[in-house]
């Protein structure tokens, strides 16, 4: 995989994404992004990746998009940015296996936008979030206006929005923003231990949660449940509910194929 600013692994059923550009706090410019479309394109065509987990390095998991480039361009130069981060984004967000963002440091800007692309944080004691970008005279271009009221609520997205303030691991964990505070020298133990949980799981019942979960919500509560019951009936004709079944009257493990 020909990438610049990032790594990518997969061991186990499990892809591991790496933001790698330390000496710039992994600042996302446009090549990070490119990098990250790369990733996105490989996680989705390979079924052998069942659970896709990002991360940074102990001081940073992301610090914001790269400040440097918005010293210069323009409004066209604005759009044709936008364009690209939000196809990756969404990519991201809509990716059909369960994905895990494990956070040490800054996340900060669109840092913290992508952790909330995904769909678990994970963060270590030491995890700073926050969207500063008020102070630099936009609002943040990643998605964050809207991810952010839905997954914590409006009054606190607001908050966190409009004063531009760091909050600490605590905090994060205590308003729904992160899913688990572990210390450092734990994250990685834990988030194994998380992608371990997933993967021993169907894949089609995964996939079928996230979608009812993400396209749901963005509908009227009537369509959405009708949805919901049409991917029912999908899983309920899969092979992987039969094995799912007999498994369990034979007092055995199941042996999921993913369809
Ligand atoms: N864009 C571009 N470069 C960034 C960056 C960003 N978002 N965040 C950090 N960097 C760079 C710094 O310019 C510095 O580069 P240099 O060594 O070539 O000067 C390097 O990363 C290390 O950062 P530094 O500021 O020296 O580290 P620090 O520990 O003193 O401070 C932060 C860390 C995160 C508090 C500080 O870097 C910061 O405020 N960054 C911007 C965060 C932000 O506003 N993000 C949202 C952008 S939309």
């Amino acid at each position: 995989m020909d990438l610049k600013y990032m790594n990518f692994k997969d061991q186990n059923g499990i892809g591991r994404a790496h933001f790698n550009r330390p000496e710039k706090l992994n600042a996302l410019n446009t090549d990070v992004f490119r990098d990250l479309e790369t990733i996105m394109s490989c996680c989705e065509d390979d079924d052998t990746i069942r659970v896709v987990i990002f991360t940074g390095n102990e001081k940073a998991f992301v610090a914001g998009a790269d400040i440097e480039n918005m010293s210069k361009g323009d409004i066209r130069s604005a759009y044709e940015l936008t364009d690209l981060t939000m196809r990756v984004q969404e990519r991201l967000a809509d990716l059909p296996k369960p994905t895990i963002a494990a956070i040490s440091g800054y996340a900060l800007g669109a840092g913290c936008e992508v952790a909330l692309c995904c769909d678990f944080r994970i963060a270590s004691q030491n995890a700073v979030f926050g969207l500063p970008v008020v102070k630099l005279r936009i609002i943040p271009g990643y998605g964050s206006t809207q991810r952010l009221p839905r997954i914590i609520g409006i009054a606190k997205a607001k908050e966190l929005l409009f004063t531009g303030e760091q909050i600490s691991a605590d905090e994060e964990l205590s308003i729904g923003l992160v899913n688990q505070a572990v210390d450092y020298d734990q994250l990685d133990g834990t988030v194994e231990k998380f992608a371990d949980k997933l993967i021993a799981l169907p894949p089609l019942s995964l996939r079928s949660l996230k979608e009812a979960i993400q396209f749901g919500m963005q509908m009227d509560l009537e369509s959405a449940i009708r949805m919901e019951s049409y991917l029912f009936a999908n899983c309920f004709g899969s092979e992987d509910r039969i094995e799912g079944v007999r498994a369990f009257l034979e007092k055995r493990k199941p042996k999921f194929k993913g369809f």
